[in-house]
């Protein structure tokens, strides 16, 4: 039998009003029990093709795709109202900015508990003894004190577990993680990502990680997919990336992962340069201007290229 396909996109592009395309005809693909990093740095396009999966798309923005499939559903010609229901019930959602997604004037109780009572038949009792245990699992010692509390009272990396717990409330089949550990410490972040593994294991339940950390995503993921200015620059197994990474701009990020060894206070290597915007490199390499290995032929093209065992890359070299 063929993997169950949790996540079909084929050439998603995403644009503002005025045509400013910010996400270049990415295409992804999960299945079930998988963990699939997606790492870039800041304004690569992460968290935009994260929200469209979340149908959380800013209304400035829109997006086309060849396909989109998320769960079996077809994005394509879904109702709103029906993707909103998929995502209500069967999606659970870290996003990046704690701060702004939880409702300041609402008690975390009530908040937590909302999605679970409005998708499942149970009763408040039972979804607040749910909700204080997941909370409890994201490492909050004083659950009742914390239930009580409104956001505006919570450190943004409470806030952050509040949303971890939040996403596990529903049992989802699909986990979005949108940096879900940048403002928690490093043993916290662990223990938080030690849960979303635990859960990945035990119900099969694919989770992408969005992530600036390498070091994490590899620890945690089976593939990756690097984004460079709204495109995929490689795609692989986790195993493959490391042993044999195909695109120049992997091959620094992998430079600048800290080192376990590094002495404190010494410089890490890094990309010199700075990201483009997209839809700059008129036909040729986005990552040109930064690239060492740049060539002639990378001003005016680029090629796709897929090796053994599905590795992608997006480069006119071979390494
Ligand atoms: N509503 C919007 N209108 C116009 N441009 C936007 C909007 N939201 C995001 N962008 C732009 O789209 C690009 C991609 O943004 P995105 O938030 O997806 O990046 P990211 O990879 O998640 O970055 P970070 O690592 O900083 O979170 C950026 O250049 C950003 O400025
Ligand atoms: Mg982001």
């Amino acid at each position: 039998m063929a993997e169950e396909k949790v996540l079909d996109i084929e050439n998603l592009t995403i644009r503002t009003q005025r045509g400013r395309t910010l996400v270049d005809g990415i295409s992804l693909h999960l299945y079930k029990g998988e963990v699939l990093g997606v790492v870039g740095e800041s304004g690569s396009g992460k968290t935009l093709t994260a929200k469209t999966i979340l149908n959380l798309l800013p209304e400035n923005l829109s997006w086309e795709a060849d396909r989109f499939a998320v769960l079996g559903a077809d994005y394509l010609t879904l109702g709103k109202k029906d993707t909103k229901a998929l995502v209500g019930q069967k999606i659970g959602y870290v996003p990046q900015n704690t701060g702004s997604y939880l409702h300041p004037m609402i008690r975390i109780k009530d908040q937590i508990i909302d999605g679970y009572l409005r998708y499942t038949k149970n009763n408040r009792g039972e979804a607040l003894e749910r909700a204080r245990e997941l909370v409890k699992a994201v490492g909050i010692r004083d659950t009742e004190r914390l239930l009580k509390s409104y956001p505006w009272q919570l450190s943004g990396g409470m806030r952050q577990r509040v949303n971890i717990a939040m996403a596990l409330m529903n049992q989802p089949r699909l986990i979005v993680a949108d940096e879900p550990t940048t403002a928690l410490d490093s043993t916290i972040q662990m223990q938080v990502l030690d849960l979303l593994k635990t859960v990945n294991d035990l119900y099969e339940t694919p989770v992408i990680l969005v992530s600036h950390d390498l070091g994490l995503v590899k620890y945690y993921c089976e593939r990756i997919v690097v984004m460079y200015a709204g495109q995929i620059m490689e795609a692989a197994t986790v195993e493959q990336v490391f042993s044999n990474p195909k695109h120049p701009y992997t091959r620094a990020l992998i430079k600048v992962i800290p080192s376990l060894n590094i002495k404190k206070g010494e410089r890490l290597a890094e990309i010199p340069g700075q990201l483009n915007a997209v839809g700059t490199a008129g036909g040729g390499c986005a990552f040109k201007e930064r690239c060492s290995f740049r060539q002639e032929a990378c001003e005016y093209t680029i090629r796709e290229k897929t090796v053994a065992d599905n590795h992608y890359y997006r480069c006119n070299l071979d390494f």
